[in-house]
């Protein structure tokens, strides 16, 4: 029975209240929402991203065909190259089963070329045969462009005369040639934006209304180092993620290895972001590093000019976003083709920092630099990685002493734990910090994670006065490069779909209320007896810490867990009852009997694996 309390008045909700966690992880972006088809188009992987990507990863050559790095490169911020002789050719492969391409669709192609295949290249022209073609043969009449000295760049178009989702994209050439940034979109990106996203996925995130888009992750914005990229070196590999990387001519914006062992284009910077936050209605909610690395790697910078230069950074981000046309970073957004101001009210600093002493003395000069320039900006901090442990309280306090406006909690649990909390925020101090709900899920992504989810939703709505934003995490995963688990919509070349969470997320957003109203239920819930099934875990392993990973429950021997909240991110041995810690925030009753289960780490460093342990739950 429900009865409504007609009589008192509940908190306001805003609109925005809902809106989604953006995270470059599960490669989101490339072979993902950025719609470029070709994979490795720069020839900038490397071993750095990752032990098995190598310059010409998902590039297959024939003739002579090599990778360069030298004085005759495309520029200091796109460093290698491709020295192709004459006669031989260079194919792309693509993300998972290859291109896709839908028949009648047309396709872009463009390459930065200088004929010559080495140093500064040669007078003479260099003829280019392109072909798009599956193992049934041309999906599109081939297509020539001349590349003559000095680089340039040269574009062609494609229609296809077939559908597939195992094209591959050949460049050949009758003489010795120098290419680089070799590239393929669909002409139909999301909304038709040039250097555009790709329109199912986009759609899909714009059907649920968002209220806000948060961007761009997660451990990948505040780990690695926060030194610049370095022109005269060559590259800083593995930075922090510098927004500054990400704008302007994409042939010239430097690659890097993000936190999740693939390497990014930033094709889809921070003007894309912004553009597609406008185009589906989101209120944009960048995250900047506060140069305290977090995500287990606990370091904090201590370099008052490198902290400075990020300082001004981020009040140049301001800028950018909002800045008129003539301001010196309001004129780069509007020669990219967005002369208004993109309209920019909430800017995070830092992300889950387990450090709480050192990321607050930085956080509060980048918030000081903020305020004195931008008074109407909200900055929002966090509360570090853990939920419930000392140093979230410790995080919270600092947060409360500093008169912190909004604190960021990220939160991963088991769906008990979702339908356990739902009275999280009633005892929330009402006078202190808002909080911004950045990153939580139910570990799976079966309709009762979904359901426990949407019950747990109705405790942040009934508290919509101390939660003023709330998005579910991660977006983003193609299934061919998971990194985490569950995840709201999953692709793969050719088709995508939204989880059981995703209708949740979307009933929630396209449905926000105006107000609370108070309200009780009573009655008596149906009950089931003893629950038994499989039990989805996801644990992260590294051959480096160790090979085998064994997970028994209490009948077994040896429980081992990753008590990566304890910060030291190891494996220890662990008592073989009571809780297993196995990924920060969840934790998984060990009471009952639990079959053996045995992963055995690869060699790719961190990954993540899932573990089905079979557990017999009691009734109640
Ligand atoms: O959402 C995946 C990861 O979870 C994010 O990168 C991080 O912020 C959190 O630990």
């Amino acid at each position: 029975t429900l009865s409504v309390d007609q009589a008192r008045t509940g908190a306001k909700i805003d609109d925005s209240m809902y809106g989604v966690f953006y995270e470059d992880i599960n490669r989101a972006a490339d072979g993902g929402l950025y719609a470029e088809l070709v994979q490795n188009r720069s020839f900038e992987y490397s071993t750095a991203d990752n032990a098995s990507y190598k310059s010409l990863t998902s590039w297959d050559t024939s003739g002579s065909a090599q990778v360069l790095n030298d004085d005759g490169r495309l520029n200091a911020r796109n460093r290698n190259y491709l020295s192709l002789a004459g006669g031989s050719s260079v194919t792309n492969s693509g993300y998972n089963t290859g291109i896709a391409v839908t028949q009648g669709k047309r396709y872009d192609f463009s390459v930065w070329a200088r004929s010559g295949g080495t140093g500064n290249g040669a007078a003479g022209n260099a003829p280019l045969t392109l072909t798009l073609r599956d193992a049934s043969g041309d999906l599109a009449p081939a297509r020539r462009v001349t590349a003559r000295g000095g680089w340039a760049k040269y574009k062609a178009s494609f229609t296809a005369g077939r559908t597939s989702a195992t094209g591959r994209l050949t460049v050949a050439s009758g003489a010795p040639v120098a290419l680089d940034e070799i590239s393929l979109f669909p002409r139909d990106t999301y909304k038709g934006r040039a250097n555009g996203l790709r329109a199912d996925l986009a759609q899909k995130v714009a059907d649920l209304k968002p209220g806000f888009l948060r961007f761009p992750g997660g451990c990948l914005v505040n780990t690695g180092s926060h030194e610049a990229y370095d022109e005269q070196s060559g590259w800083q590999r593995k930075r922090s993620y510098q927004w500054k990387d990400t704008i302007g001519p994409v042939e010239q914006r430097a690659t890097n290895a993000n936190f999740w062992g693939y390497n990014q284009s930033y094709g889809l910077g921070y003007y894309e972001y912004f553009q597609f936050a406008e185009d589906t209605g989101a209120m944009p909610l960048p995250v900047v590093p506060a140069l305290v690395t977090g995500c287990g790697q606990n370091k904090a910078t201590d370099d008052p000019a490198l902290l400075k230069r990020h300082i001004q950074d981020t009040l140049d981000l301001i800028e950018f976003a909002n800045g008129p046309a003539t301001s010196e970073w309001g004129k780069k957004r509007a020669a990219m083709g967005h002369p208004k101001p993109f309209g920019l009210t909430h800017l995070e600093v830092g992300n889950e920092e387990n450090l709480p002493e050192e990321f607050f003395a930085r956080f509060k000069e980048f918030r000081s630099a903020i305020e004195a320039k931008y008074p109407d900006i909200t900055v929002i901090s966090n509360s570090g990685p853990d939920d419930s442990g000392s140093t979230f309280d410790k995080a919270w306090q600092l947060n409360r002493d500093a008169d912190v406006a909004m604190v960021d909690e990220h939160y991963y649990n088991s769906p008990q734990w979702f339908l356990e909390n739902n009275d999280r925020y009633d005892s929330y101090d009402r006078k202190g910090p808002k909080v911004f709900l950045g990153e939580y899920a139910s570990q799976g992504n079966k309709f009762s994670n979904a359901l426990s989810e949407a019950a747990f939703m109705t405790g942040l709505e009934r508290n919509a006065d101390v939660v003023k934003l709330a998005s579910y995490a991660p977006l983003l995963a193609n299934e061919d490069y998971v990194q985490w688990k569950p995840n709201m919509i999953w692709y793969d070349n050719d088709q995508s779909w939204g989880s059981a969470n995703y209708e949740t997320q979307k009933l929630f957003m396209r449905n926000v209320g105006d107000e609370v109203v108070p309200s009780t239920a009573s009655g008596t819930p149906a009950t089931s007896g003893p629950i038994t099934g499989a039990v989805g875990l996801s644990t992260w392993a590294t051959s480096a810490a160790y090979d085998d990973v064994l997970v028994t429950g209490e009948n077994g021997g040896t429980l081992l867990t990753d008590d990566f909240s304890g910060g030291d991110g190891q494996w220890s041995k662990a008592a073989d009852k009571g809780t297993w810690a196995v990924q920060d925030g969840a934790y998984v009753q060990s009471d009952e009997a639990a079959e053996n289960t045995l992963v055995t780490a690869g060699d790719k460093g961190w990954q993540n694996y899932d573990l089905n342990v079979k557990a017999t739950k009691k009734a109640g």
